[in-house]
This record gives structure tokens, sequence and C-alpha cells, in this order.
């Protein structure tokens, strides 16, 4: 195996031992700790916290500290998906290959199971070990790029948008904020894990920005192209969407994808040891799950 995918490997191994591990107290509400590990263990990619301890890594940092906070991340990133799935939302049956929360658990379960997740984030951010001044700059940068100047707020964007016509500058307005602000979370975190410069996240936000711009494009472009099987989710639900693809047809989403992914790895250049970083954003350009 390429060593940079042994490392991916290594990392989501690490993302997933960690949240393995929570949330398995035998107590009267049980049923939400069971929903909510459902969701959180379907086996998602776990790209969030594979970017914190990457980037807390090349920051000098020890990888393993930044663990939690990546894992914190995964838990705001779930319960952002079992929300989107909800009849009031996306209205989808199908996430990380299995059935959605709310299909197996009830929807208001599911709100809950969400709601939940979310505040355990910071319990587990905030519990992780880290010095106090570098947990409360973990803290703030969480709860800025989840709420409604971030993730919610971008949610918000792509709701409205079903009423709109499609326009370039709303589409990247709603997918910097619904997909690029927990990206720059990931990044973010990981240099503050590590105590890193203002210019190291001066460029990890520049990052996370273009992945993200590619990450949202690339997702846009698997519901017209991408496969039930691979992607776990079901494709041809994006028809109401304000997104490039509507905008601007597939063949120029693919530039955009190329274009984004190759801003990001220009952004990497005040890091030494890049090689893993560059070799992600190349395969998130062409993933197909
Ligand atoms: C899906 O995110 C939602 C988007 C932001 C497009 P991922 O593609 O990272 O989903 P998982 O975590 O691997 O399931
Ligand atoms: C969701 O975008 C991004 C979130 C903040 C949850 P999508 O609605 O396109 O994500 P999928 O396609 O359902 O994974
Ligand atoms: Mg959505
Ligand atoms: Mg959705
Ligand atoms: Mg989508």
């Amino acid at each position: 195996m390429d060593d940079w995918k042994q490392r991916l490997r290594t990392y989501a191994d690490a993302a997933e031992a960690f949240l393995a591990e929570q949330f398995t107290d035998d107590l009267p509400q049980k049923r939400l700790f069971e929903a909510m590990r459902y969701s959180l263990l379907a086996g998602g990619k776990r790209i969030r916290p594979v970017l914190t301890v990457e980037f807390c890594r090349v920051c000098g940092g020890d990888w393993r500290q930044a663990v939690p906070f990546g894992c914190a991340l995964e838990m705001i990133h779930t319960y952002s998906l079992i929300h989107d799935d909800l009849p009031c939302m996306d209205n989808d049956d199908y996430r990380r290959g299995k059935l959605t929360c709310h299909k197996v658990y009830g929807e208001a379960m599911a709100v809950l199971a969400g709601d939940a997740l979310l505040t355990a984030a910071f319990e587990t951010a905030a519990g992780a070990g880290a010095p106090a001044e570098m947990t409360v700059a973990v803290l703030r940068m969480l709860s800025a790029c989840a709420g409604e100047l971030g993730m919610v707020g971008g949610q918000v964007l792509d709701l409205e948008g079903e009423r709109l016509e499609p326009d370039a500058a709303y589409i990247h307005r709603l997918q910097e904020l619904k997909t690029g602000a927990l990206l720059k979370a990931a990044c973010q975190m990981g240099v503050l894990a590590a105590g890193g410069s203002q210019e190291q996240l001066r460029a990890a936000a520049d990052y996370a920005r273009a992945i993200g711009l590619a990450f949202q494009t690339q997702d846009d472009i698997l519901d017209v192209e991408g496969d039930f099987e691979k992607l776990g989710k079901r494709v041809g639900m994006d028809e109401k969407k304000n997104t490039f693809v509507r905008l601007y047809g597939l063949a120029r989403c693919h530039e955009i994808v190329r274009e984004q992914t190759d801003a990001a790895i220009a952004a990497l250049s005040p890091f030494a040891d890049r090689a893993f970083l560059t070799e992600l954003a190349n395969y998130l350009a062409g993933r197909e799950s």
C-alpha cells in the first residue's frame, strides 16, 4: 500500500476507535445512545478527523493528541447529516449505506440524536486534556464553524436556494458555508492543537476553502453520475437544488473540481511536509464515495 494510504488508514482507524468508545452507557435513555451510535459508527470516510490530525502533525504536534478534536468535529458532521436527511430537509432514506437515522428510530429520536451529538462534541473537545487556552481556541473554532455563520447558515442558503434561480455567487457562498465551514474547522483545529502560527492558520483556511468547494461540487456531480452502492446514499435527489451542476453542467463542474484542488495544493506552500495533504486533495477530487 502507498505510504499516504497507510497513513490515511492509520488516522481513520484511530478516529474509528475513539468514536467506538463513546455513548456506551446502559442508561434509561439508551435508545438515544443507540441512535447516536447507529449513525456515528455507520462507516463515514472520516475525512474531517483525518485533516485535523494531519494538520497537527505537519505543524510539529503529536497527531494522537488531536484525535479527540477531530472526533468532536465528526460528531458535529454526523449530526448535520442526520438532520440533513430528515423529511423536512432533504428527505433521504439512505446514508452511509444504511437506512437513515429517522427511518430506523423515528423523526423525534433522530432530531434528539442530532442534538445530543452536537452537544457531546463540545464536551469531547473540552475534555480532551489540552491546555486551557488551546481548548478555548478549539471550542470557539468549532462553534463558529458549526453555527449560523457556518454550516447551519449554509444549510439555510441550501434550502432557500431551492426557490431561487441558480446564481454563481450564491452557490459559492452556500458551498463555502454548508461544507467548507466544517472543513475549515477540521484543518485549523489541527494547527491549533500543534500551537501553530498565524501563517499556518491562514494556509489551513485557504486549503480548506478550496477543498470545500471541490468537495461539494464533486458531491453534486456524484448526485448525477454516482452509484448508490458506492456512495451509500441515493442519487438523483438534487433536481431542485441550487448547484453548479444545474448552473454550468457536468463538464464545467469537473473543471471546477480540478481547479479548486490545484488551488488547495498551492495553499500548502508554507508546510514543508505536504505530500499527504496533496495526495488527499487529489484523492478527494476523484472520489466515487
Ligand atoms: C457528506 O459528507 C456531506 C457533504 C458535505 C457533501 P461526506 O462525503 O464526508 O460524508 P461521510 O462522512 O463520508 O459519510
Ligand atoms: C449536506 O449537503 C451538507 C451538510 C451540511 C450536511 P448535501 O445535502 O448535498 O449532502 P448529502 O448529499 O445529503 O450527503
Ligand atoms: Mg442538504
Ligand atoms: Mg442531503
Ligand atoms: Mg449532496
